[in-house]
């Protein structure tokens, strides 16, 4: 059976695009393409369509990793027992919680990392800073994997 991995931000431009694309690499990379489904959407519907923001794109392309993916929202079929949902901070937390009910594999992307003097992805929307983001996607990443490999046996 497959495992599937949702990341959701607000807008699917910046945060998301970027978890996700690092750890399809992350997957890719340990031989688990055909047994981890990854994804990415957004709480919000504002850029629906687009393409990820340049940041996100640039940052990704400086590190080697190619992204092609469109935004779009979060849909109630993607809530489901069998997908690890994987918010970027609280507020995207409060944002599925509030839309979608209680749901057992909600989780925040950094409880899984080995730092644990942040707990929220900020937002690089407005501060610019999609280096300092990139680090801390691939540090809960890392740690996600880990987590999943142990839990699903793989
Ligand atoms: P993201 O960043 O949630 O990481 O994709 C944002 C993108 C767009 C907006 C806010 C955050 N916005 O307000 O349009």
């Amino acid at each position: 059976m497959t495992v599937k991995v949702l990341f959701v931000c607000l807008g699917n431009i910046c945060r998301s695009p970027m978890a996700e694309a690092v750890f399809q690499k992350m997957v890719d990379d340990a031989g688990l393409a055909d047994k981890i489904a990854v994804d990415s959407a957004g709480t919000g519907s504002w850029h629906v369509g687009e393409k990820a923001h340049q940041g996100t794109r640039r940052v990704l392309a400086q590190h080697g990793i190619e992204y092609n993916g469109r935004a779009r929202q979060v849909r109630h079929n993607d809530i489901n027992p069998q997908t690890y949902i994987i918010a970027m901070d609280q507020s995207n937390l409060n944002d599925l919680q509030r839309n979608f009910g209680q749901h057992p594999r909600f989780y925040r992307l950094l409880d899984f990392a080995s730092q644990n003097d942040v707990q929220d992805v900020p937002d690089p929307y407005y501060s610019g800073n999609f280096e300092y983001v990139y680090q801390l996607v691939v540090d809960g990443c890392a740690g996600l994997l880990a987590t999943i490999q142990q839990q699903e046996g793989l």
